[in-house]
């Protein structure tokens, strides 16, 4: 949808699971928008649910001081998928129209989504639809296709790594293994960062198929070799039968197997709360205000980025509903493999 004239009106949303450093990019957008560029600002409710209902709120430079440092999102957010046809519904989802009518009503420019895949899929069908979209890249999993990392994933990374660091302790003190589960539905980014991070002896990530005997008898061999003690850092979406948690299977499998005492610990949303690391601030700033340059500039339909370092914008059609999964000869891999570090595949001949 063309502009006449310089965009005067943008909206702002941000929708799936929340992270540290949503505030920053919702404050790097609007700043960057109502300073440099004296646009108005609006910030939709929890998500496209604020979009289609037109549920907003008005945010002048006021409601965009003190935030950066904030976690979680003062917009809220939702998993609403307009697109998603109601279960045994008939009726077609008129929720895309919905949408259509509140950005014509409200006289927007553009409709800036932050959020992770499932966003950015819904970000590029209403792209289609003609409505002018600029995407920013968030989540703790960091598997949004088309950039090199998203916000919230350094965050996640601290907290899990810190976590990590204390079970080491426990587990010298006991002489157990020690199961930790870290967050990550599709990819194993944020268990192979942290469980580097924090000197994991056994990385599970969903992108290695591992076998128990093998991890089992990794942790046997480090005993042998007077080691009292391993950590076993697992992604919560390695294959394991989903009645229980991958912690609970994993540790179960090791102590039956071992009869070494072993305990699990499963992290879960503290991965996903608090104040984002400056890492994030900066990252998230930098993607709110490049994102607010695309709108100027008429870039539309696409998502910002980092690729090497640089800020880009990579279109909507090809970032849509794609994941970024962990590459097994991933170079991070290859050198943890060479220092000892199991990802639970050896002995498997
Ligand atoms: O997408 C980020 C994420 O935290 C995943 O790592 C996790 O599996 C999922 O969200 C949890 O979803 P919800 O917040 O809806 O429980």
């Amino acid at each position: 949808m063309s502009i006449t004239g310089k965009p005067k009106k943008i909206g702002i949303l941000t929708a799936g699971g929340d992270c540290p450093g949503l505030n920053a990019a919702i404050r790097g957008v609007g700043k960057t928008a109502i300073v440099e560029y004296g646009m108005e600002v609006i910030g939709f409710n929890a998500g496209y649910l604020g979009l289609i209902n037109n549920d907003y709120i008005e945010l002048k430079e006021s409601q965009l001081s003190g935030i950066l440092t904030v976690g979680g999102t003062i917009l809220g957010t939702s998993r609403e998928k307009p697109y998603k046809i109601v279960k045994n519904g008939n009726e077609e989802s008129d929720k895309p129209e919905m949408i259509k009518q509140t950005y014509s009503k409200l006289g927007l420019d553009c409709v800036v989504c932050i959020g992770g895949n499932g966003t950015m899929k819904t970000a590029h069908m209403l792209s289609q639809e003609g409505l002018n979209i600029i995407g920013i890249p968030k989540t703790i999993d960091n598997d949004v296709y088309g950039t090199d990392v998203t916000f919230g994933f350094d965050s996640a990374v601290q907290i899990a790594t810190e976590a990590i660091d204390r079970l080491h302790t426990t587990a010298n003190s006991h002489q157990r293994v020690m199961i930790i589960e870290v967050m990550g539905h599709h990819a194993g980014w944020l268990a192979l960062y942290s469980g580097m991070a924090g000197g994991g002896d056994i990385i599970l990530i969903p992108e290695i198929p591992y076998n128990i005997r093998s991890v089992c008898k990794k942790i046997e061999h480090r005993y042998e070799d007077n080691k009292p003690y391993s950590i076993v850092v697992v992604a919560e979406g390695i294959e394991h039968p989903k009645e229980h948690s991958a912690a609970s299977y994993i540790a179960e499998a090791i102590e039956t197997y071992t009869e070494i005492e072993t305990r699990k610990t499963v992290l879960g949303y503290i991965q996903r709360g608090g104040s984002p690391t400056p890492m994030d601030r900066i990252l998230a700033t930098r993607y709110g205000a490049f994102a607010t340059q695309c709108i100027v500039e008429g870039n539309f339909g696409t998502m910002v980025a980092m690729r090497k370092s640089e800020l880009t914008a990579v279109s909507l059609e090809e970032v849509g509903g794609n994941l970024r999964l962990v590459e097994p000869d991933n170079s991070l891999i290859l050198k943890a493999r060479k220092m000892g570090v199991s990802f639970g595949d050896e002995f498997m001949s």
